[in-house]
């Protein structure tokens, strides 16, 4: 399988051929590397840099736009007519699939998991489900949120159902045991992350993200030390304990160092998963998260979200706080994207819930 280095001038590998895989094009990249100045004051401590991700373009962007770039490329190659996928309620993969499989033409059909329990009306109704609406998706309620395989079970049959009415489907399964072609999109994510690093004059310390599927932390884990880059990652849990993290992330990862024909790539030592900031489990808000969407928003006129982003900046300012970061570091942010489902959550800035009107003023 196609893997190649072209020896940058400081002796790294800079390029890793992609080129055999099926591809389309979907996202806008690259996404901008900017500076979070006012934030990195705030907290004292190593430097705070953000990688736009929300910026992929793609119905109002997010990781996820790397990453179809792959899967539908894959549709394409296989003739498929109709893409089928699963996710939450308020799923950015499922809108984003959504958006993709209409841009190239092709039908729709999500699997809804009920996976968050005690959700008003805004989450069931805004946000990303009104977002499926507007593309025209078919829906599949799937009650059991929590049982992943059998939500990769379902989609089969609904696949199934699609195949009998004479249509040629392409299931997105989230499951860990799939090949996670997917992630080969933060592989070339990490590459376009170090030529930035490299033009802009820094060394990256530590990349944060959220780990959920793990495509995107395992596609960056791998493609960074395809790359050479001692640079690492910290995956913050958005939803299941970190032994259980781990252990998905580094099979992941290990997948994807063999699609790019280098086994033996990630260690168990590379993966560094951080649970402390999922509260009471996937889609459940906590004050730190609240905390940290109000601090980019207030401080860098940036949004992030309640499930993915706004944990995952939680555990950042976590680690800072924490002094997990040398002084002098330059630690990035990736931002993944999933603004919509904020609007899932009004309650957590409702009346009363604003601020002052100062910058960093205490954050209630
Ligand atoms: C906004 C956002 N960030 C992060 C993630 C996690 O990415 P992954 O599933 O690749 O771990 C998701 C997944 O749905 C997401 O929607």
């Amino acid at each position: 399988m196609a893997f190649a280095g072209a020896a940058a001038p400081n002796g790294r590998n800079e390029t890793v051929l992609l080129a055999d895989f099926p591809r389309v094009r979907l996202a806008h990249v690259p996404t901008p590397l900017e500076a979070m100045p006012n934030l990195s004051r705030q907290l004292g401590g190593p430097a705070l840099l953000v990688k736009r991700d929300d910026c992929t373009g793609l119905a109002l962007g997010g990781n996820k736009a790397r990453q179809l770039e792959f899967y539908l490329g894959e549709a394409i190659a296989q003739g498929a007519d109709t893409v089928i996928t699963t996710g939450a309620v308020q799923s950015n993969h499922s809108r984003m699939t959504a958006a993709a499989a209409r841009k190239l033409g092709l039908g729709c059909e999500i699997q809804i998991e009920d996976r968050v329990a005690e959700r008003g009306l805004a989450y069931r109704a805004s946000g990303n489900m009104l977002l499926y609406r507007v593309f025209g998706a078919r829906l599949h309620p799937f009650a059991e949120g929590e049982n992943e395989r059998g939500a990769d079970a379902n989609l089969e049959l609904i696949a199934g159902r699609v195949r009998a009415a004479g249509g040629r489907p392409y299931v997105i399964p989230l499951g860990p045991e799939h090949p996670p072609i997917g992630a080969l999109g933060y592989v070339d994510c990490a590459q376009e992350l170090l030529k930035q690093a490299r033009e802009t004059g820094i060394e990256i310390d530590t990349v944060v993200v959220a780990s959920g599927s793990a495509s995107t932390h395992s596609g960056l884990l791998a493609g960074l030390r395809a790359l050479e880059s001692p640079a690492r990652v910290c995956g913050i849990c958005i939803r299941r304990r970190g032994n259980a993290q781990a252990e998905r992330v580094l099979m992941r990862a290990r997948m994807v160092a063999d699609l790019l024909g280098r086994p033996g790539l990630v260690r168990a030592d590379d993966v560094w998963v951080e649970d402390g900031f999922l509260g009471p489990g996937y889609g459940q808000p906590t004050a730190e998260m609240r905390e940290a969407t109000a601090l980019a928003a207030r401080l860098e006129g940036l949004l992030v979200d309640p499930v993915y982003t706004g944990k995952a900046l939680a555990g950042l300012i976590g680690l800072v706080r924490r002094g997990a970061f040398t002084a002098g570091a330059n630690v990035v942010f990736l931002h993944t994207g999933g603004t919509p489902a904020l609007f899932g959550y009004p309650e957590l800035f409702a009346e009363g819930g604003e601020g002052t009107g100062s910058p960093g003023a205490a954050i209630a």
